[in-house]
């Protein structure tokens, strides 16, 4: 189809005189109405006038940066940084330490234990954690480009390392070793007829990690005993350890992909606007890959001898389990009610819902157990924010 260049054709006298004065109102309408085909819903929607007023607004926003396009981005730099912090100790433990992500020494079971979900888990890990890294100095260096005050956490570095060998022995922002992992977007990206945005919640697909705190990386040495009677000598708790870092994974990175879209939908630069669906791609592409490597993971059943609890990861694929809701290849977002129940399933990202987006993350992040003994100082910044990125509207 034919697309009319707006600028050249539409002028604002157009809007308020017929373009002959000799038509007949209905004749005008139907011009009117070819003309307007060719520009699909959304020149439909508009007058010719605000449609000159959005090209000159359009071109003014790639220029400006709003107070509340800074909130939006000193938000989502403390995210990355926590991020960045706990996917460096999974990468200490778990991943490659090499010149683009330093530091630790590896733990060759725990390794062995993750690689049973995928032999590449090591890379995958690697390679998110130097992503993270590199939004987190991205962003900040953004900020204090346009004029802006960088995002820094250090002093709330004081969370301490695991114990176990593998780890540096430097503070932390967040801990990975009391976990209770959220599993429900597991059955919220399976479901054919629920959004979280429509009021709908789902189900955890492992509720045995998503109750009590468990560990998702090595707490000491006696987490990762060889255990001769297993394949690999990789015993059933550190088996079940490397599942937890398995679903974790996931659990991280889907609140990512849901937090980019919905600060989208606020930003005011078209630049800004840029950088958010530029990250945030990047966010589903990890959710991506997790989400199919959480459905590997070994089915063991363990009781964790320091917390006393029984941890279960089940055959996701066999009864009470199976079927659409659970299935482990059904990685792909199933399609499923958007905006409204009257709209066609469409497969998205869900949810995306703007409003309270920063807060609701700094919940779901405190609900993970990844702040378990940070001070109050660290919750009173994070929170300020918080309320910060989520008062920003779109100018
Ligand atoms: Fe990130
Ligand atoms: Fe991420």
């Amino acid at each position: 189809m034919e697309r009319e260049i707006l600028p050249a054709t539409v002028s604002r006298a157009s809007n308020t005189q017929s373009p002959n004065e000799n038509e007949s109102p209905s004749e005008s309408v139907v011009k009117r109405r070819s003309f307007l085909k060719g520009l699909g819903v959304v020149g439909a929607a508009l007058s010719t006038g605000s449609l000159l007023t959005t090209i000159a607004e359009a071109q003014g926003r790639n220029d400006i940066i709003t107070v509340g396009d800074v909130a939006i981005l000193r938000f989502l730099a403390a995210a990355e940084i926590l991020e960045t912090d706990l996917w460096q100790q999974y990468n200490e433990f778990g991943g490659i330490q090499d010149t683009e992500v330093p530091g630790g020494s590896g733990s060759r079971l725990y390794t062995l234990a993750l690689q049973q979900l995928d032999g590449d888990m090591p890379q995958y890990i690697h390679d998110n954690t130097e992503d993270e890294l590199t939004h987190e100095v991205f962003i900040n260096a953004y900020l204090v480009s346009k004029g802006a005050e960088p995002v820094n956490l250090d002093q709330f570095r004081t969370l301490p390392s695991s114990q176990a060998t593998g780890a540096q022995q430097i503070g932390r922002l967040t801990n990975l070793m009391q976990l209770s992992v959220d599993t429900s977007w597991w059955t919220r990206y399976r479901s054919r007829t629920g959004n979280p945005d429509l009021g709908d919640t789902f189900a955890n697909a492992v509720p045995s990690i998503a109750m009590g705190q468990h560990p998702a990386i090595p707490r000491t040495d006696d987490d990762v005993q060889p255990d001769p009677s297993k394949p690999h000598h990789i015993s059933d708790l550190t088996q079940a350890i490397a599942n937890t870092a398995g679903f974790h994974f996931a659990t991280i990175e889907q609140g990512g992909t849901s937090l980019y879209p919905k600060f989208a939908q606020r930003v005011t630069s078209l630049e800004v606007l840029r950088i958010v669906l530029s990250i945030g791609g990047t966010e589903i592409s990890h959710f991506q890959t997790w989400h199919d490597k959480a459905g590997n993971a070994p089915h063991v059943s363990v009781v964790d001898p320091v917390t006393g609890l029984t941890v279960t990861f089940p055959d996701l694929n066999a009864p009470p389990f199976g079927g659409e809701d659970f299935q482990t290849n059904l990685i792909m977002p199933e399609p499923t009610a958007f905006l409204s129940r009257k709209l066609p399933a469409c497969s998205i990202i869900r949810p995306t819902a703007t409003k309270g987006a920063a807060m609701g993350a700094l919940q779901a992040l405190t609900a993970d157990g990844l702040f378990i003994g940070q001070s109050k100082d660290f919750f009173k910044f994070m929170r300020t924010l918080a309320i910060e990125a989520d008062l920003a509207v779109r100018q």
